[in-house]
């Protein structure tokens, strides 16, 4: 990347240009707390867990979920004395086009993944990033109130009226992006936090998401469940991918860990082909 700015309404400059290797994860959904930052800090680390540079970019300057998450894992090295697979980070401001830019462009100089995390609102600067991406995640729970932003269901049939103004955001996006440079953005619609005791309501949103892919063109794949291990990890700034050096490794760890396995073959990521945490 050279250094004019990037602007999302002009040409658009692609992140991974000047360093061919660099992918670039963008998770994002306009709406707030489906899972966004949870994922996204996942994904990162068990990148960094396989050796892979992993660079992460906090645009969420509120609230800093994802930049907090590795604050608290540099602690936890730091009072372990054991040193943790760790990705280099860096929050956005949330105002300054030349900080955005710049920032962008030292995290993605060394890396081989850059994972940015984006605020649940519409965010000018997220729209940037998702023009950008290589690869687009946006994670979704098992709901009708999820699933409104990207498809509206008829209310009898449940099936796909339309796609709605997300889908269309990212439509215009993924235009903008081929215009640029030809390039194509993944985009895979990842369902968050399921459950399975909601066997019902699972069957029916999951119709409608098959539905609306083939419409609107993205991938859907499975995320994680609903498990309290992904919240209590936070403080620690830790993933069950370090609970062999941190404590007991139960069997919801283990059924967590094959499950955050299964999401990171489903992005599909250059490279990343060996077995994960073998
Ligand atoms: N699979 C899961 N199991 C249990 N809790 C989860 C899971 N995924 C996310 N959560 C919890 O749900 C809440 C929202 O998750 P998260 O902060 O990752 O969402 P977000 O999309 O980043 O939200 P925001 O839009 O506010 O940035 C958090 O309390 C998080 O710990
Ligand atoms: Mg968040």
């Amino acid at each position: 990347m050279g250094g004019r700015p990037i602007d999302q309404y002009k040409d658009v400059e692609t992140l991974s240009e000047g360093s061919k290797r660099l992918h670039v994860l963008v998770f994002a959904n306009e709406k707030g707390g489906t899972g966004k930052s949870t994922t996204a800090v996942h994904t990162a680390i068990a990148l960094a867990s396989k050796g892979a540079r992993v660079a992460c970019f906090d645009l969420d300057h509120r609230q800093r979920t994802m930049g907090r998450y590795l604050d608290n894992r540099g602690a936890t090295a730091k009072r372990m004395g054991k040193p943790l697979p760790m990705p280099v980070y860096d929050t956005h401001d949330g105002e300054s086009m030349a900080y955005f830019s710049e920032a962008l462009d030292k995290l993605g100089e060394n890396a081989d993944f850059l994972v940015i995390d984006t605020p649940g609102r519409d965010d000018k600067f997220a729209r940037i990033a998702v023009t950008n991406a290589d690869t687009l995640v946006t994670p979704m729970n098992d709901s009708f109130v999820d699933f409104d932003l990207i498809g509206q269901v008829d209310p009898d049939t449940f099936k796909v009226v339309r796609p709605s103004f997300y889908s269309e955001l990212i439509w215009e996006s993924r235009k903008r992006r081929a215009k640029a440079d030809g390039e194509t953005i993944d985009w895979v619609v990842l369902r968050n936090r399921m459950q399975h005791i909601e066997a019902r309501n699972m069957k029916r949103v999951s119709e409608a998401i098959d539905q609306l892919s083939k419409r609107v063109g993205f991938r859907v794949i499975s995320g994680l469940s609903e498990r309290v291990i992904y919240r209590e990890l936070f403080p620690q700034g830790l993933t069950m991918l370090d609970s062999r050096d941190f404590g007991e490794m139960g069997l919801a760890h283990v059924a967590a860990r094959q499950e955050l396995r299964e999401m990171m073959a489903g992005l599909a990521l250059p490279e990343v082909t060996m077995p994960l945490f073998a």
